[in-house]
Parts: C-alpha cells; sequence; structure tokens
C-alpha cells in the first residue's frame, strides 16, 4: 500500500492509472476507521483495479464551535486497517496543500442540505461538497463509496455529481451498527459509558417507528411524540433531541403521511456529542 500525501502526485498517479485503462475507486473519509470504513472499503476493492482510500479531517465543513480539534486521529491504526482491507493507495493531505493561500472557491447543493443538520450546522454541507470536489478533481474515481448513516451528505453529494455532470459513480452503502444497534460512528469514541447507553435510544426509536408503520401506523405526529418519550424516559444521561424527520427520501420534504417509503432521520446530542441514525420505513412490507 502507497501513502501519498501530496496532491500533485495523487493527481498524476490517478491521471497514469486512467491512462492504463484501470478503474479507479475512492473512499473518501476524515481516517479514525471502524468497521463501518472496512465495509466500504470492502465493497469498492471488488469494483476496482486502484482502491484509494483518503483522509482528510476537512477544516471546512466544521462549524466554529464544532469538534475539529478533538476529532480523533490514529493514522498508524488506520494505516494498518487500511493494509489488511487491501487498499491501494492512503491519500492523506494537508489542509495547507488543500486549501493553499488564496483558496476562494466552494461549491453549494442548494435546496438537499437546507433542512435536517443543514438547520443546526450552517456552511457544514458547502464544506463538504467543495472538499468532495477537490477529492474527485485529484483522485478521478470511477466510483465514489459513501456510508448511508450521513444519508443527506450522500444524497447532496450524488445530486452535486448529477448537476456538475462529474463522471463518477456516486455510491451508498448500508449503515453498520454495534452488535448492541449503535450505528458506527468515530464520534462513539467520545461517549462516556452512561452516554453510551442512552445513545442507543436513536436506534430503539427507530425499530419502534418502524414497529408502528407495520402495525399500520401513519402519522409522524404520533410516531414522533412516541420517539420523543421513548428516548427521554430510556437513559439518564443527558441526550437532547435535535430533530426527528419523517421526509421523502430523495427530496427531504417532510412529509405529513407515511403513505410511501419515508425517510425518518433522527439527530441528538449525548453530553456534547452529536450523533444521527436514520432508516427507511416502507409501510405495507
Ligand atoms: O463523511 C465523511 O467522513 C466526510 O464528510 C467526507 C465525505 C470524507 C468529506 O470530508
Amino acid at each position: 500500500m502507497k501513502i501519498i500525501k501530496s496532491v500533485a502526485r495523487m493527481q498524476s498517479l490517478s491521471m497514469q492509472k486512467r491512462t492504463e485503462g484501470k478503474r479507479i475507486a475512492l473512499v473518501p473519509t476524515m481516517g479514525f476507521f471502524h468497521a463501518g470504513h472496512i465495509s466500504l472499503m470492502t465493497y469498492a476493492r471488488k469494483r476496482c483495479d486502484l482502491l484509494v482510500v483518503s483522509i482528510f479531517v476537512n477544516p471546512m465543513q466544521f462549524g466554529p464551535s464544532g469538534d475539529f480539534e478533538r476529532y480523533p486521529r490514529d493514522l498508524k491504526r488506520d494505516r494498518v486497517m487500511a493494509e489488511k482491507a487491501g487498499v491501494d493507495v492512503l491519500f492523506c493531505t494537508s489542509a495547507q496543500d488543500m486549501y493553499p493561500p488564496g483558496f476562494q472557491t466552494h461549491v453549494e447543493v442548494e435546496r438537499l442540505t437546507q433542512p435536517l443538520c443543514g438547520q443546526s450546522r450552517p456552511g457544514h454541507f458547502r464544506g463538504v461538497t467543495t472538499v468532495v470536489t477537490k477529492l474527485f478533481n485529484i483522485v478521478q474515481p470511477h466510483e465514489a463509496v459513501f456510508g448511508l448513516k450521513d444519508y443527506q451528505q450522500w444524497l447532496a453529494i450524488r445530486r452535486m455529481a448529477g448537476d456538475l455532470n462529474m463522471a463518477v459513480k456516486v455510491t451508498g452503502r448500508p449503515i453498520v451498527r454495534e452488535k448492541d444497534g449503535l450505528a458506527m460512528s468515530s464520534r462513539n469514541t467520545y461517549l462516556s459509558p452512561a452516554e453510551r447507553k442512552a445513545a442507543l435510544g436513536l436506534q430503539q426509536s427507530l425499530s419502534m417507528a418502524k414497529y408502528l408503520v407495520r402495525k399500520g401506523e401513519k402519522s409522524p405526529k404520533r410516531i414522533k411524540k412516541t420517539i420523543k418519550e421513548l428516548i427521554t424516559s430510556y437513559n439518564s444521561a443527558k441526550i437532547e433531541i435535535e430533530y426527528v424527520s419523517f421526509c421523502h427520501p430523495e427530496t427531504l420534504d417532510e412529509r405529513d403521511i407515511i403513505k410511501d417509503k419515508t425517510l425518518l432521520a433522527i439527530a441528538a446530542r449525548v453530553g456534547k456529542t452529536r450523533l444521527i441514525d436514520n432508516c427507511l420505513l416502507s409501510p405495507g412490507e
């Protein structure tokens, strides 16, 4: 496995591989790998000749009060895990190389980034779509693979690639969960044992909603009420719901009745840690 730190070197390797007719896949990450990242790498490995995984904790997508400084980092451990997963190139560049002095161009997906996480994280998605555009231009992948825990992120990136005619397939892969159901996230390491227990309320809410919809419940309002009661009764640690949204899985428009496939997306703060989770509700299935 090659470790490439320079943008120019990465771009010239990709150009060379493209000329040789090789298929390139990219898994963009912020590092501190867990089984969710590895599942993306394993999927991508089978679909390309050159598997590139990028590690870049992108300052542009963190707000001023975000966790950029304390975001977990462990390149040594990531290296070992990536090598085991069959990665060809680990691209870990620096903020200076990505955003040299004078940088002033951004990419923004307008509507899909407004609701849900867009409400509490202004500028976040603009930072994501800008860095992902840069990664696409540098690595020139035929396919890029993202985790569906960040469903809104995947939707926005897919929209961006379509709208701007980027020649890359944007794939979303299922959420990977811990044994007890907690969605895997690098931020789970912030949780104290009590918070870790409280965080299970998110996944329990999704299961509860699925159960209610299977039994014929169609009202987001009633399910929301049950979810809020469940989350607050479930735990003793501080958990604060940011949003519970029932929305169209393509447009993210809020639904007032669950008749067709609906995305249920939840965000909550557990102590100081912001967690998100989601599932698709399919009435009649
Ligand atoms: O999902 C992430 O880890 C990041 O938002 C991404 C896509 C790597 C962009 O920095």
